[in-house]
């Protein structure tokens, strides 16, 4: 898996277009690795760009990784393939190098519900509701569909029961992971049991719009220690976020626009190494500052904020 990503969720501030030209750039400048999700709702234009730069031969399939992510709305199991397949459709593509459970919300909703409205059909977490859903997932896996799967925004308990029951362990956990998030009991618990971490939000996410932050979020790039030691190394605050998220072990996927920014998150990978110090005064600036919290998923009557980060620490199985 290439040790960088380009994120491809635009929010609602970037178009569609603009996005899928950010991949054209990001593929010319040399990344190889496109984190996509059908709910950022520019599949299709992405699909038309990986084909664009596929068929003028700058570079073939085989050496691209492209990610994407099974929606909230498509845990039911006969949903499972067929969203995979659209995904595919949009993305003009015959498989996908990694296919991700996107949130852990198994809640079953009555087909077409907004899944970010307070439904009736909403379900609380359920282990063995989510195990049906993997197993749709391990599916993929033997119809060629998807090379591998994996979860993203679980947390250490519901992995644990993940892979006691799953016969295809999940080869990544995508996870938040920024200099204010860092995660260190799961991050280690991660990495224990082979399972490879990828980073959302390398960078703190700086452009979120307000709506989704609350007043405890913090921005990274502004921190002091990370802005001394980005001026040491003559890097920007944003680009030593990803040096020291690569370093870590972990696989940061930064969104941007801006081929200038993408090639320096690009090259901080082969800058000079940060030092042992360095890596632990980045240690102590974790503000456990959480920044995609899941509020607009939660629902009155079904899963509730302690059900998704496990908060009492009970998981119904
Ligand atoms: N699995 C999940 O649940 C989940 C959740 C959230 C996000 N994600 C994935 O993670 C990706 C990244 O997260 P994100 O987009 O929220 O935030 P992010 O990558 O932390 O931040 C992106 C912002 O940083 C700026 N930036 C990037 N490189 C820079 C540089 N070198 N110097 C200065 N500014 C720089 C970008 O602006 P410019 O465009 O101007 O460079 C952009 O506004 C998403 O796009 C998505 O693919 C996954």
């Amino acid at each position: 898996m290439p040790a960088i990503g380009l994120g491809t969720f635009g929010s609602d501030h970037v178009s569609n277009e603009t996005v899928a030209e950010a991949v054209k750039s990001a593929i010319d400048i040399g990344y190889r690795h496109i984190d996509c999700a059908s709910v950022y709702g520019n599949e299709a234009e992405i699909g038309a760009a990986l084909r664009d730069v596929m068929d003028s031969g700058k570079v073939d399939r085989k050496e691209l990784w492209i990610t994407s992510k099974l929606w909230n709305d498509k845990h039911v199991e006969e949903d499972v393939v067929a969203s995979c397949k659209q995904t595919l459709a949009d993305l003009q593509l015959d498989y996908l190098d990694l296919y991700l459970v996107h949130w852990p919300f198994p809640n079953f909703h009555a087909k077409g519900c907004d899944v970010s409205s307070r439904s009736p059909d909403a379900r609380p977490y359920i282990h063995e509701n989510f195990m049906r859903t993997w197993r749709q997932m391990e599916k993929l896996v033997e119809l060629g569909l998807a090379r591998s799967i994996g979860t993203s925004n679980m947390t250490q308990a519901k992995l644990e029961l993940v892979l006691r029951d799953a016969a295809i362990k999940p080869a990544v956990n995508e996870m938040e992971l920024h200099p204010h998030f860092q995660q260190p009991e799961l991050f280690d618990y991660v990495v224990s049991q082979g399972i490879q971490p990828v980073g959302f939000c390398p960078i703190g996410s700086p452009a979120r719009p307000e709506r989704d932050k609350t007043s405890e979020d913090t921005v990274d790039t502004e921190d002091p220690v990370l802005c001394e030691i980005a001026e040491k190394h003559g890097i920007h605050p944003a680009t030593l976020c990803v040096k020291w998220a690569e370093q870590r072990g972990q696989i940061p996927i930064p969104f941007s626009t801006n081929p200038r920014n993408m090639r320096a998150n690009l090259e901080s990978l082969t800058t000079p190494k940060l030092s042992d110090s360095e890596m632990e005064a980045l240690s102590k600036i974790d503000k456990n500052c959480r920044l995609i919290k899941g509020q607009v998923f939660l629902w009155k009557d079904g899963q509730t904020w302690e059900d998704l980060w496990d908060l009492d620490g009970k998981i119904a199985q």
